[in-house]
């Protein structure tokens, strides 16, 4: 069966009969008059669809936990989706903790990761009461067991280990791997242990965690991974005598940004992790532990895309044609961070012939700011609109403002309704946290 990572569009995406694309029942043409460009837009009934296609594909296992990796994208709205969808929330910054409290998600169904969390940070998701806190190292351990002290909690915590685990994905976001600055090496867990059990007296090892990368496509990776979290377990409790009941194995799970990416289905990939993890239960002999999951991208990725309007074009002689649009490397750092691959239509043309080949070009100060190489579209106009898909994961999250443009505002559409859920920048917005010092002001 198929879910919606694999798709290239959201789900509710068609044609109207104003012959232009239409998205949760709302013309897209519209949407860009009514609130700007660049426009982020996210379906509700794609993002829903996906949740539900990642539960029912795990429903066979007693206990999973599906905990969103907030990092793909992280507002309130998402959040409040996300956990009536019965998702918790994986989180990597006070902002990100901050965002789901204040969305109303229960924190127990948080956890709290990162390889280097501040006191600060510590201290709140205490305050807050994150359920679950993701260990990265030895400096780490120390100052929560002290931070746990101070607050009189016992704090229930994972460890996060490196499984030396290459995945084919970019250099940049692969992380199981061994000379990684993410989680302890195999060899250091029975000194975390003992430190835990020794020491640090406020500390509660419930589980062992593990992410590989993201963007993934193989699913041998994961096999391998569970061996290895499954094997540590066993070998702690024959050890220890200590009985871990939480596996972590992340996220990861890859999306359809063209026509060449082929990603597994979330019941594919449920099939291999369930299977995988029935074996070597049995085989390690121990109780079937809670299975923690970390969907970030496969998650809101397919229920994202972006309007932006077309302005200026630039035919090189003898090379290629530019054409501009009025944003780019700022409201999307992909392309130009990991030369990661776009497919978009015009969407007042959705169903034209391509009829030329042109390259995207954002409006910021450089050369790199290219959103989409050699793409065949329908004769470009200056106030088209362009909707490029697959862009809720990874771009408004990334976004910065870089040339001082203020950030683009989000819509969530559901039933030709569209709803503001991030307004978009002002300029004030752009000078709110700058200061004059006296002695400079005349
Ligand atoms: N868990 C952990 C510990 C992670 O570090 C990540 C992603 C995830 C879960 C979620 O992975 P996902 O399911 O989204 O693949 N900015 C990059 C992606 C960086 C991913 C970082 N960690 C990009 O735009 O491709």
């Amino acid at each position: 069966m198929n879910s919606t990572n694999q798709f290239l569009k959201p789900l509710t995406a068609k044609i109207n009969s104003s012959g232009n694309l239409e998205i949760g029942g709302c013309d897209t043409v519209e949407l860009a008059e009514n609130f700007g460009t660049p426009l982020y837009v996210v379906d509700e009934k794609t993002l829903r669809t996906i949740c539900k296609d990642y539960k029912n594909a795990f429903s066979s296992y007693k206990n999973v936990k599906m905990m969103y990796a907030s990092k793909a994208l992280c507002t309130m709205s998402v959040a409040r989706i996300l956990s009536d969808e019965g998702f918790g929330f994986d989180t990597v910054s006070s902002g990100e903790i901050y965002t789901v409290y204040k969305a109303g998600v229960d924190m127990l169904t948080v956890l709290f990761n990162g390889n280097n969390k501040s006191p600060e940070e510590l201290n709140l998701a205490l305050e807050l009461g994150v359920g679950r806190i993701s260990v990265d190292n030895f400096f780490e351990l120390s100052l929560l067991d002290e931070i746990a002290k101070a607050h009189n909690k016992t704090v229930d915590i994972l460890l996060r280990i490196t499984p030396g685990i290459e995945c084919h994905t970019h250099e940049y976001i692969q992380t199981g791997h061994l000379d990684s600055k993410f989680g302890f090496d195999l060899t250091q867990i029975d000194e975390a242990v003992e430190f835990i059990l020794n020491d640090y007296k406020n500390l509660n090892l419930t589980g062992l965690h593990a992410h590989i990368g993201s963007q993934i496509f193989e699913t041998s990776v994961y096999r391998d991974e569970i061996e290895i979290l499954v094997k540590e377990i066993a070998r702690i409790d024959e050890k220890f005598n200590l009985k871990l009941s939480e596996i972590n194995i992340g996220g990861g799970l890859g999306v359809k940004y063209t026509e060449n990416d082929c990603p597994p289905s979330t019941f594919e990939i449920a099939e291999i992790i369930l299977n995988k993890l029935n074996e070597c239960t049995e085989k390690y002999n121990i109780e079937p532990p809670v299975l923690i999951l970390e969907p970030g991208r496969s998650v809101i990725s397919t229920s994202g895309v972006t309007l932006y309007t077309i302005g200026s074009s630039k035919q090189v002689p003898k090379g290629k044609k530019y054409v501009a649009v009025d944003g780019g490397m700022a409201d999307n750092a992909r392309p130009s961070m990991y030369g990661a691959e776009y497919t978009a239509k015009i969407a007042n043309k959705f169903d034209d012939a391509p009829v030329e080949e042109v390259t995207i070009g954002g409006r910021f100060c450089e050369s790199g700011d290219i959103l989409i190489k050699n793409i065949k579209l329908p004769e470009i106009e200056e106030g088209d609109i362009l909707c490029v898909f697959n862009t809720g994961a990874y771009n408004y999250s990334m976004a910065s403002n870089y040339n001082r443009v203020p950030k683009p505002a989000m819509v969530l559409v559901k039933n030709g309704q569209a709803d503001i859920i991030i307004k978009r920048e002002t300029l004030d917005d752009i000078i709110a946290q700058d200061e004059i010092p006296e002695r400079l002001k005349k």
